[in-house]
């Protein structure tokens, strides 16, 4: 018997940039993550480095086309229903609606493209979960404001949440403000189109990027409510609880600090106010918030539930001998733990983890939550009958599916699980094909090459079973 709740939202989750391709189509403008290319230089530029805003003659960019969903969304969407999907999480781009970010009217054209997309979810009875902003922001906005650091991104940000939910308001009834909006403080560029020059202090202006981005976020809940009643409108953070390597109170406290780096921004979505231990750290970093009348009003605007990705744990210390041996994590860079295994991109495998961050943060914020991000990066190779055998990432899915089945049983009320990469996309910080995560594998290299074919794995069939059991196959 299955003890998930009648109307769990089974699904998967993807994101406009990672699939969609097509990137000057349809009269979508540029934005920052078409400036991403792969290799070398990434990294550095997802943290703020670029010195030119336009993409450079002989890099490969691999959003450009991606996986080519802007053409093949029909075709994939079939694929999903075929598997059950009851959700699908997908992101608007918003230069796709908006080119420049600040132009006056709409772009048809992008607009038509989501309501094609959501007509053909709906017509399978798979319930669309929109992210407003995922990882691009139209790159015009950060050439002529600055990005997020500018206060005018609140009233282009609050224009383009009135056009989407006016436009989607029959269709779309679950929503989300910004894709792990505390990455912003690990990948500035990435969370918000932050660019750095020589001497910026850096700290202060991620924080009054992220103060901007919370009170639009804020805004677009208000307008969401009142716009579209019945929707629900969530945040969305990157999460994996912390653990002290030892049991040294140090050790203790820096684990709960690195928590409340992240918690800060839910902390102020969910209970509608900046935390007392938020407004120390920025006494103590000489941190000045820039806020005009009216923002903590417009704070008190929480969200409906609380939409988080989990990968992997972290695990901080305060000796600096521990701290030389780390490890990947979803960009969030861990100590090695001794007691779990690392997958091959060295993001640590922490099942029981899983049910103690949901457990972790149902009992601070008291919220539903939604899990819209889970799931195994791995090298996938097809064999010579043409079959994908996955059986590391069943396994993978498998131990944190169980683990959210404990943390129902628990009493943590849980909306839905939308996996990560439903379908093989473009890895957000690799910029890779080869770091797949998909049901369904999709035939295309690190470099390009590839027919675009799409191959059901092993875990389609399984998933499928999860999915028609209520989770019972479990
Ligand atoms: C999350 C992002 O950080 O993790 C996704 O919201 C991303 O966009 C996912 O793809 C997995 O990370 P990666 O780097 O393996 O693609």
């Amino acid at each position: 018997m299955s003890i998930f709740p009648e109307g769990f939202l089974w699904g998967g989750a993807v994101a406009a940039n990672q699939v969609e391709g097509a990137y000057r189509e349809g009269g979508k403008g540029l934005t920052t993550v078409d400036l991403l290319p792969i290799g070398a230089d990434r990294f550095s530029i997802m943290q703020g480095n670029i010195d030119t805003l336009e993409p450079v003659a002989g890099a490969y960019y691999p959003s450009h086309e991606a996986i080519d969903f802007y053409h093949s969304y029909k075709e994939d969407i079939a694929l999903f229903a075929e598997m059950g999907f009851k959700a699908l999480r997908v992101s608007i781009a918003w230069a796709r609606i908006f080119p420049h970010g600040d132009d006056e009217q709409p772009n048809e054209e992008g607009l038509q493209f989501y309501d094609d997309l959501f007509d053909e979810l709906l017509k399978y009875e798979i319930e669309p979960v929109v992210t407003m902003a995922h990882f691009d922001v139209p790159v015009h906005l950060v050439q002529k404001y600055g990005s997020w650091q500018n206060r005018a991104l609140v009233s282009f940000f609050e224009n383009y949440a009135r056009t989407i939910f006016t436009r989607y308001k029959d269709k779309v009834k679950y929503w989300m403000t910004f894709n792990e909006i505390n990455m912003l403080l690990h990948l500035p560029f990435v969370g918000a189109g932050l660019v750095f020059r020589e001497g910026d202090d850096k700290k202060q202006i991620q924080y009054q990027a992220a103060h901007h981005q919370l009170v639009a976020s804020a805004l677009a809940v208000k307008l969401c409510h009142k716009i579209i009643p019945g929707a629900k409108i969530g945040c969305m953070l990157a999460a994996g609880t912390t653990y002290p390597y030892s049991p040294n109170p140090a050790d203790y406290l820096e684990a709960m600090d690195r928590d409340r780096d992240s918690f800060f921004f839910i902390d102020v979505q969910a209970r509608g106010a900046y935390p007392g231990y938020a407004k120390r750290f920025f006494k103590d970093n000489d941190i000045v918030i820039e806020m005009e009348p009216g923002d903590e009003e417009i704070l008190r605007h929480t969200v409906d539930y609380i939409g988080f990705s989990y990968y992997a744990s972290r695990t901080t210390s305060t000796d600096p001998e521990v701290l030389g041996k780390t490890t990947a994590g979803n960009v969030f860079g861990s100590v090695e733990n001794p007691y779990l295994p690392k997958s091959e991109w060295g993001w640590t495998i922490d099942p029981t983890g899983f049910r103690i961050t949901a457990n972790q943060l149902y009992d601070r914020y008291q919220k539903p939550l939604f899990v819209v991000e889970n799931g195994l990066g791995a090298v996938d190779t097809v064999n010579e009958e043409g079959k994908v055998e996955d059986s590391y990432r069943i396994d993978y899915l498998q131990k944190h599916l169980e683990q959210m089945r404990e943390a129902i049983e628990d009493g943590v009320e849980i909306l839905g699980y939308t996996s990560w990469g439903p379908i093989d996309l473009v890895s957000a910080s690799t910029g890779e094909m080869k770091k797949r995560y998909g049901y369904i594998y999709v035939d295309k290299d690190n470099d390009g090459n590839g027919s675009l074919k799409r191959v059901k794995k092993s875990s389609f069939h399984w998933y499928k079973k999860v999915i028609k059991t209520n989770g019972g196959s479990l």
